[in-house]
């Protein structure tokens, strides 16, 4: 059987970088595309420790309509895992034009390409930010929708791009609505690399622990949840991609979006302790006011994903964090 071909676009950041090892684990040939915006060719050198060779890689952004279609002039592909896109979402709220140029105008382009190259069969990277702050968790996916800044609604702009085009049955369109990643690769020689400061809690969190910054800022211990802090459905990185592979290997026609979490809610209280009985070193830390946009809960209903995709998480918080920390201590 020839090996079938997958772009993965956004595949030097965070999770594309885990992508690109999982599907060629299981047999795919990748071809990665990034313009290098945020994340580095670094990333592909992590990549190559752990496979023993490196993977395809072609720089270029996806508003970028020549490059796409040297892309796919070079490449006959079977189909396309799209992670590019900017995703911070206090910077969109300052650039939203940036934000819908680079998030939806990109993504509209790499649709275009895949169109006039007959290529309809894509699992896009969505977020839970889609949910409407109002709906109770856990989150199901037939819930309503509707975003509280920019970022998030690029998601959910694109989100609805591609149901429109399922329209057409020859599409098969998978969204998976990520709850919270966080880990990293066991090997530790690929992981998150924030830039700047992190926005993240455990980003924050691992930064404290190897001394970069003093203390935590725990964002209100005011919410009604059980010890007052947020709470979160944290996902292994390592689940997460291999949520991908299963949605990918899902041949359905449609549009159909799933949540890709755990179901299993942590506070912020607790994520401190988790982490601080996984490294044995104390974190310390200070309640502060609420962080704007913020909600109590947000935490997944993952029967969709069982049902359909056959996939459940199956690393525990403790095995992301002890990879998490495996990477940040490395580097
Ligand atoms: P990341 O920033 O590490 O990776 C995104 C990659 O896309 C980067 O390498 C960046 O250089 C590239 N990129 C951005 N714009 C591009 C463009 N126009 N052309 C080509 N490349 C471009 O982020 P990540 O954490 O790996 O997230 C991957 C995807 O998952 C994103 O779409 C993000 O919005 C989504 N997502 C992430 C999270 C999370 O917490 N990490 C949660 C929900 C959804
Ligand atoms: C944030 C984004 C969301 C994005 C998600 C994953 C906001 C408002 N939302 O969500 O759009 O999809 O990241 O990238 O930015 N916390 C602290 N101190 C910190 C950092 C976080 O107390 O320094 C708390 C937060 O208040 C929250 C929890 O930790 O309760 C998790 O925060 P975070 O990691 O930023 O994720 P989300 O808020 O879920």
């Amino acid at each position: 059987m020839t090996q079938k071909i997958i772009l993965i676009t956004g595949g030097t950041g965070y999770i594309g970088s885990h992508a690109v090892v999982a599907f060629e684990q299981a047999g795919y040939q990748t071809v990665t595309i990034d313009n290098l915006s945020n994340s580095s060719l670094d990333a592909f050198d992590g990549v190559e420790k752990i496979l023993g060779y490196r993977p395809i890689f072609r720089q270029g952004d996806i508003r970028d309509w020549d490059f796409l279609k040297g892309v796919f002039f070079e490449f006959a592909f079977d189909g396309v895992i799209h992670f590019a896109g900017l995703k911070a979402v206090g910077e969109s709220c300052k650039k939203p034009i940036l934000y819908h140029n680079n998030n939806v105008g990109g993504s509209i382009e790499l649709f275009r390409i895949m169109e006039e190259y007959g290529v309809r069969h894509i699992v896009f990277s969505s977020s839970a930010t889609v949910y409407h702050p109002d709906n109770q968790s856990p989150l199901t996916e037939d819930m309503r929708l509707g975003t509280t800044n920019p970022y998030g609604t690029t998601k959910l702009v694109i989100e609805k791009i591609l149901e429109d085009l399922a329209r057409d049955a020859q599409w098969s369109v998978i969204s998976l609505r990520y709850f919270n990643p966080i880990g990293a690769h066991p090997s530790g020689y690929i992981g998150e690399i924030p830039s700047g400061i992190p926005n993240n809690l455990l980003p924050y969190i691992m930064d404290v622990a190897i001394g970069k910054r003093d203390k935590v800022l725990v964002f209100g211990d005011d919410y009604d949840t059980r010890d007052g802090t947020g709470v979160r459905d944290y996902i292994d990185v390592c689940d997460l991609v291999d949520a991908h592979i299963s949605a990918y290997e899902y041949h359905d026609s449609g549009y159909t979006p799933i949540n890709i979490g755990t179901g299993i809610w942590v506070s912020v209280l607790e994520m401190i302790e988790l982490v601080q009985s996984a490294i044995d070193q104390t974190i310390s830390y200070e309640i502060t006011s609420r962080r704007s946009g913020d909600i109590a809960e947000c935490y997944a209903n993952v029967s969709l994903a069982k049902k359909l995709l056959w996939w459940t998480a199956t690393r525990t918080i403790k095995d992301s964090i002890m990879n998490g920390w495996n990477f940040v201590s490395n580097r």
